[in-house]
């Protein structure tokens, strides 16, 4: 049985994801052992509801230290899940190749300091973009630098907002999320 800690900052629709697919046997071998956030969110009480393990730790520059006393020693892969603080990148190279996250774009497009949430999906429009999509990458100690592991793109018309971006881009996240954690499992 695999180890998995998910890290929240938002309201963990794609925690929420994760957890169903491996109530349904989607994510095959393996558990959520803990659910971790950096401030006061709804992806908390998701992981209550499910008698999931979780802990607040304040977002801040003890952030990675803290977690890392914390955190199971035998965790196999760490999942960030819409969370929002940068890990430090001692922590990132102590985990390297067990850490990965959910972009809402297509990287290398829209990453890096500053893309995250709405502000992607409004610089995707802003630049006129005829597609994007969702990226599960490894995490490493640059910003959304990792590798890729798995992406899927979308064509974006020209009817298409920032906000029915963000509506389309989570259909494909819930779409891949289960599916690239799978593989780096190795199921
Ligand atoms: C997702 O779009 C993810 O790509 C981004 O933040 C959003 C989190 O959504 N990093 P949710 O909290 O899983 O609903």
């Amino acid at each position: 049985m695999k180890n998995i800690v998910i890290l929240v900052s938002g309201s963990g629709t794609n925690l929420q994801r994760i957890i169903d697919s491996i109530e349904s046997g989607d994510i095959q071998n393996a558990k959520v052992s803990l659910v971790v956030a950096d401030r006061e969110c709804y992806g908390l009480e998701r992981a209550a509801n499910h008698k999931i393990d979780n802990v607040l730790i304040p977002r801040g520059k003890n952030f990675s230290s803290e977690l890392d006393k914390i955190i199971p020693q035998d965790t196999d892969l760490i999942v960030l899940a819409g969370f929002l603080s940068i890990l430090k990148p001692e922590f990132c190279e102590n985990w390297n190749g067990k850490i990965i996250n959910i972009h809402p774009a297509l990287l290398p497009k829209f990453g890096g300091k500053g893309m995250w949430g709405m502000n992607v999906h409004h610089a995707v429009i802003e630049a006129g973009e005829k597609e994007s999509g969702a990226t599960v990458h490894f995490v490493t100690s640059g910003i959304d630098e990792g590798e890729a592991i798995l992406q899927k793109s979308f064509e974006v018309t020209e009817n298409d907002t920032a906000e029915t971006l963000a509506e389309k881009v989570h259909l494909v996240e819930y779409e891949i999320f289960p599916t690239a954690i799978n593989k780096v499992l190795g199921n």
